[in-house]
């Protein structure tokens, strides 16, 4: 099954494609967790990611749609796939129905994860990540230990550089005027799910499950 999910930064694209990627046993495809990859190892992919990240912009188009582009042509895909970001244009939308629709598949099911612009500001402004081993915090709701420190693995966390005030509201902007315009364009094709993003983790993961359920009977 190829499924892409669609969300407003701080949705929780990432957290439900974790879990829903081990449920379905298909890989989990994290444009962001590329670029943050690309832009810690200092490769040229992650020099030109990071200056548009950090303004809240977006990657262009040729340049996150070549990266799918191999990863999705690897062979752990082949059964499937779980892309968390991408597309976020309405250009990477067509050139991956394209690309899919050279061998004959498509995107089965778009899953919209629904989150109101205040709730996911709280969630990202708040958010501190561990630079080593990847967990995640929230200044209020589940801050690391005293001083800043990893419960997992005792670094130092941080909070990402895109995830400022003034570069979240930028994101959010963004969003709105490129990405959102992606719902319609996998409505007109019948493969929108929409599901409420607000709540616990658990409940939104179970409301997601059977909605992939009742799309593919
Ligand atoms: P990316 O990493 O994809 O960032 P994003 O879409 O802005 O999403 P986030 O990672 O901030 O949030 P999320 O929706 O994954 O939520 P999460 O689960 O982390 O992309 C970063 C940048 O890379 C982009 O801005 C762009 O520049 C570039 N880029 C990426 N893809 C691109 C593309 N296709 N084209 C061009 N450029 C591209 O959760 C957020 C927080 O909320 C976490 O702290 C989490 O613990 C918490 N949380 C999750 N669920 C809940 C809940 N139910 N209740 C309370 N808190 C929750």
């Amino acid at each position: 099954m190829n499924i892409v999910i669609l969300g407003v930064p701080g949705a929780g694209k990432g957290t439900q494609a974790k879990m829903l990627s081990e449920r379905l046993k298909i890989p989990h495809i994290s444009t962001g967790d590329i670029f943050r990859n690309a832009i810690k190892e200092g490769t040229e992919l992650g020099k030109t990611a990071a200056d548009h990240i950090e303004q809240g912009k977006l990657v262009p188009d040729d340049v996150t749609f070549g990266i799918v582009k191999g990863r999705i042509g690897e062979k752990d895909c082949k059964n499937g796939f779980l892309l968390d970001g991408f597309p976020r244009t309405m250009i990477q939308a067509e050139m991956l129905d394209s690309l899919l629709g050279e061998t004959g598949r498509k995107v089965d099911i778009a899953l919209n994860i629904d989150v109101p612009d205040a709730e996911v500001i709280d969630r990202i402004s708040g958010r501190l990540v561990c630079p080593s081993c990847g967990a995640n915090y929230h200044k209020k709701s589940n801050p690391p230990l005293e001083g800043g420190i990893c419960r997992e693995c005792s670094a130092r966390v941080l909070q990402r550089k895109d995830d400022f005030y003034e570069t979240v509201v930028k994101r959010i902007e963004t969003y709105h005027l490129q990405t959102k315009p992606l719902i319609s364009h996998y409505s007109d094709k019948g493969v929108i799910v929409t599901v409420n993003g607000t709540g616990d983790i658990t409940g939104i993961h179970d409301r997601i499950m059977s909605e992939v359920r009742g799309h593919t009977r």
